[in-house]
């Protein structure tokens, strides 16, 4: 179960310090959507804005980038952080009521799909918003290929002999894969969507940025689901593993996104 109850302040700046890999992979997915000047974009689980600022620079001062995120101290950060070309307000993929139909050129949801509990209505609310061709960009994580992080966890909660899978104990227990995202863009009027997964190599200096990353990436979720008992078990032997995988450059971990970019029907 994700909980968007658990986010503070201090998680929030966090993020907006360590999610140089959102970021990254998302500057890869607004490369496939060809942001061009005077577009109008909405970014769905803005966060705290990094990206949506990015784009805001792409679309120039004839354009315009709004964002929406259910998590306000993240809609604050971004709201003082970043320039005026961007503007967020808090809100969720489920319900964009505060848009009018076909009033975007492009939406985009960077390393959110898999905190949405149901895909089909977020995907035809992106779509009522969508202009008649305009484009659709999703990054998220691949069901059909776990990260790492979550391989050695299930690996640990195995050890350890405690239930429960190391998706649910991270936090993203919604993960799609590619064939069923494909499937259910389509439902949502995006006919002919195109997927690929790519795998991104991350290298952290301990296992407490390890830790603070996931947990602030996932505003506080990760990890969180344990007895206190357990959690320190689960701690100690999860930052074990870890080192395991540490090599000259850092502890070694991959993850594996899905890259969607589909047109809205006409
Ligand atoms: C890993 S962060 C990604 C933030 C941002 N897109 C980026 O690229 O840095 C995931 C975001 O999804 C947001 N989120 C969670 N549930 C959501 C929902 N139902 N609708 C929209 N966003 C949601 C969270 O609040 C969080 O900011």
């Amino acid at each position: 179960m994700v909980s968007l109850a658990l986010d503070s302040a201090a998680l929030a700046e966090t993020y907006d310090r360590v999610s140089d890999r959102q970021f990254n992979h998302g500057k890869l997915l607004i490369d496939d959507l060809q942001v061009s000047p005077g577009e109008r974009v909405l970014d769905v689980g803005c966060g705290t804005g990094r990206l949506g600022a990015h784009v805001a620079e792409l679309v120039g001062p004839s354009g315009e980038v709004v964002g929406v995120d259910p998590l306000p101290l993240r809609v604050a950060l971004a709201n003082s952080k970043r320039g005026p070309g961007f503007r967020a307000s808090v809100g969720r993929a489920e319900d964009l009521s505060q848009f009018a139909d076909g009033s975007f050129d492009v939406v985009f949801l960077n390393s959110v799909l898999h905190w949405l509990p149901e895909k089909l209505g977020p995907l035809r609310e992106a779509r009522r918003v969508l202009k008649r061709g305009g484009r659709l960009g999703i990054s998220a994580a691949a069901k059909e290929r776990p990260h790492d992080v979550e391989r050695v966890l299930e690996d640990v909660l195995s050890s350890l002999g405690l239930t429960g899978t190391a998706e649910a104990s991270g936090g993203t227990t919604h993960k799609v894969t590619s064939d069923a995202l494909r499937s259910t863009l389509v439902l949502a009027g995006f006919p002919r969507p195109k997927l690929q997964i790519r795998t991104f190599t991350d290298h952290f200096a301990d296992t407490e940025d390890v830790i603070a990353f996931n947990l602030a990436s996932s505003f506080g979720n990760f990890l969180s689901n344990f007895a206190p008992a357990d959690a320190a078990r689960v701690r100690g032997a999860f930052e074990a593993e870890l080192e395991r995988r540490r090599t000259p450059e850092g502890i070694r971990l991959e993850r594996h996104l899905i890259f969607a970019v589909a047109r809205a029907d006409g």
